[in-house]
């Protein structure tokens, strides 16, 4: 039994090198392929994980699924009955066991869904696990974000950006004015999306004027919190909003589909407060460094007034 024992440990042990060579050598690729794109491999995947992800966000709310009417989405909206906080495999109370992400997927296609399990190789299975892990919870595990892609937006290109975006430099007490009138009203159902969640419904009016456009001209760093205050002109009234993506995407709102998290200052509840400042909660960056969106939005439907922007930045080092 002994002699098994040392033998299963030294197989691990080689699994265990072989594995830190092959990480070590993936991650050292793409920056040696001479001549060739090296960003061509990285966003072919990067296509595929999105069409899996979108088919996955079909599928969660895909009724047809069950046999009895429901879909994943009509027990989990907006994260219902999700433990988004400890990564997989872990305790499912409704089980009473340790369980895989898989798993649980065809736990609850089977018992709650009265529908078959879906097979391993079911491409169904692979995006709803995509659009779990990435659009779901992804919001709560930022440090679990791909690491730091050579192929993002590079300074001096507007950083990858529309030209919608204005940049600020990344530095504490960055500041800037800007003014309502170079924005535009937009569609506002994006920002109560589960998988971004900026603010709720129900205090859509605060952000139902012309939204403007902001970013940093590099990421934002790891270790590092970052705020966003705005001061409207008297008479106006603003909102702000804040969220994190990873490093290679540059969505704007209405088209933003997840985001790593989100956060926004305005008056709660239907008080207007015209003239006074908003500030939005710390966007926190743990391990990884983010690309940061910043909206500024009239309050009520008001597309026009001055406003100053004023970035505060702490960085670890
Ligand atoms: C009738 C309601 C219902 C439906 C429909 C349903 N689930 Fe669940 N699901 C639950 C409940 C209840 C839990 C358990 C929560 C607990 O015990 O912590 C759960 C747990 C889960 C978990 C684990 C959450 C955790 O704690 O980590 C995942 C993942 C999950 N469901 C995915 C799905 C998917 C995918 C579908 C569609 C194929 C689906 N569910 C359909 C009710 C439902």
């Amino acid at each position: 039994m002994r002699k098994k024992g040392m033998r299963f440990s030294l197989g691990v042990g080689f699994l265990v090198v072989a594995g830190l060579f092959f990480v070590w050598e993936g991650s050292g690729l793409p920056l040696q392929s001479g001549g060739m794109n090296p960003c061509s491999s990285y966003s072919e995947e990067r296509e595929e994980m999105d069409s899996l992800i979108e088919q996955g966000e079909t599928l969660w709310k895909d009724s047809s699924l069950s046999t009895n009417g429901l879909a994943c989405n009509s027990c989990h909206a907006h994260g219902a009955n999700l433990n988004t906080t400890v990564p997989f495999p872990h305790n499912v109370e409704m089980h009473n066991r340790i369980v895989t992400l898989d798993q649980m997927i065809n736990i609850c296609m089977t018992i709650p869904m009265s529908a078959e399990p879906l097979g391993w190789a079911d491409s169904r299975l692979t995006a709803l696990n995509a659009y779990y892990t990435y659009a779901l919870e992804q919001r709560a595990m930022p440090g679990e974000e791909e690491s730091a892609n050579p192929c993002g937006g590079m300074p001096g290109s507007h950083a990858g950006w529309t030209d919608q975006v204005t940049l600020l430099p990344a530095k504490d007490g960055a500041t800037l004015s800007g003014n309502l009138s170079h924005g535009a009203r937009i569609d506002l159902d994006w920002a109560d999306n589960s998988s971004i969640a900026c603010w709720p419904g129900t205090e859509n009016e605060n952000f139902s004027g012309s939204h403007v456009f902001y970013s940093l001209e590099v990421p934002q760093e790891a270790h590092s919190t970052l705020t966003v205050a705005v001061q409207p002109e008297a008479g106006v009234d603003v909102s702000v909003y804040a969220y994190q993506i990873g490093i290679e995407s540059h969505d704007i709102p209405p088209s933003i589909f997840r985001a790593v998290s989100c956060e926004a200052g305005y008056d709660y509840k239907t008080d207007s407060n015209p003239g006074q400042s908003e500030e939005t909660p710390a966007l926190v960056a743990i391990r990884n460094s983010y690309n940061v969106l910043i909206g500024v939005a009239g309050a009520n439907g008001e597309v026009n007034g001055a406003f100053t922007i004023t970035l505060h930045y702490e960085t670890k080092d």
